[in-house]
């Protein structure tokens, strides 16, 4: 390690995936029977057509632990070989215990540390970071990440605005040590001061629970878009020249760009700005809406099914959220 620029990690990889998404498909002709809006606006406003709703007994954990078995099976890998669980997600089962140690005594994990980043929808990539750090430090060989969400439970079904944009899902990759030098260049970024643009305002120790805040929705996501849609396009493009520049290599040299899934026209016009054609850039919110942390697993998953993410790639991995926060990954794939 010594000796790397800040930012990069050497000698950890990607060796597993695994997704799982519920069942129940909600398109937007349906909301549309239910709230003032249509599937015209919703699809040319943010590219999303349909998403997926978990079923009333499911919770974040319910997900994670399918992702995390089938991506533990893909890999080969016993859970009771794994040594921390980390779980990224912004609708965690409970305020406490973390939803990582609910997903460890699910699976097995019992040799496993297990906690929880809430990072907004950046906490995929702050997730990787972590796990990355842990492996190349040769602390642990076997980390399990996780991004795992129910937003269909904390959204306020009577705003438009919010609403519409997101889904349920959860993703698990595996990080494990490698010795081909592979290196993983990271930008990890929070600018607080648009803590206001994207919360939950009540339930936590600033405004608890009270009938009142329950009558209010104070319970649920609350966004300012336009800001969010403003600081998301200037972010993303920074944080992606910056990990680019810091790892020596250019747009051309990636073969797919991975951004999180939170608009289509976010990622046209990061996209654009960086210097991306379409053919590099992945996108499915089309069917998935919005899955905060699992979206850039649930992304390289189909990438992989359908052959645009191959052994040998260089990929690059943007996401952002509430924090606010950005963070970018590049990296080789391996799988
Ligand atoms: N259906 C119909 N009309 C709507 C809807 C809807 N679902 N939602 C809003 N509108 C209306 C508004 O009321 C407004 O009407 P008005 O002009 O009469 O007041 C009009 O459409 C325009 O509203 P804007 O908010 O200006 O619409 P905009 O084009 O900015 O799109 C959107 C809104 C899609 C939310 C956009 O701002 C956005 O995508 N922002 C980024 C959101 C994001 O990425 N969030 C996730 C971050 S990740 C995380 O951590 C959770």
């Amino acid at each position: 390690m010594i000796g790397l620029r800040r930012g990069l990690v050497r000698g950890a990889r990607i060796s597993a995936l695994g997704v799982h998404v519920p069942e129940r498909v909600m398109t937007n002709d349906e909301i549309s029977r239910f709230l003032d809006t249509s599937d015209e606006w919703i699809a040319s406003r943010t590219g999303i057509r349909e998403r997926r709703i978990a079923r009333p007994d499911e919770a974040a954990s319910d997900l994670a632990e399918v992702a995390a078995r089938r991506c533990l099976e893909s890999g080969g890998v016993d859970p009771t070989d794994l040594d921390l669980v980390i779980v990224t997600t912004i609708s965690p089962d409970h305020m406490m215990p973390a939803t990582a140690s609910i997903v460890c005594e699910r699976i097995g994990a019992v040799n496993a540390g297990a906690f929880d980043i809430q990072a907004g929808c950046t906490g995929f990539v702050y997730g990787l970071a972590t796990a990355a750090a842990f492996v190349s430090a040769n602390i642990y060989q076997n980390v399990l990440v996780l991004g795992a969400e129910v937003l269909s439970k904390i959204l306020d079904w009577e705003d438009r605005g919010t609403c519409v944009l997101f889904g349920d899902g959860a993703g698990a990759v595996l990080v494990q040590p490698t010795d081909n030098g592979s290196i993983f260049s990271f930008d990890l970024g929070n600018d607080g001061s648009g803590a206001p643009f994207l919360n939950i305002p009540a339930g936590g120790t600033r405004e608890p629970a009270t009938l009142e805040t329950v009558r209010a929705h104070r319970h649920t996501m609350h966004m300012t878009g336009s800001e969010v849609f403003k600081f998301a396009t200037r972010t993303v493009v920074k944080s992606c020249a910056k990990v680019l520049g810091d790892a020596g290599l250019s747009v051309a040299d990636v073969d797919l760009f991975v951004p999180h899934q939170a608009n289509i026209r976010i990622i046209e016009w990061a996209a654009r700005r960086l210097g991306f054609d379409e053919r590099q850039v992945f996108a499915n919110l089309d069917r998935y809406g919005n899955t905060s942390c699992a979206s850039i697993p649930l992304c390289l998953h189909e990438a992989c099914q359908t052959g645009r993410l191959k052994k040998g790639d260089t990929l690059l991995m943007a996401g952002f959220g509430s924090g606010l926060t950005w963070g970018s990954c590049l990296t080789r794939w391996e799988l």
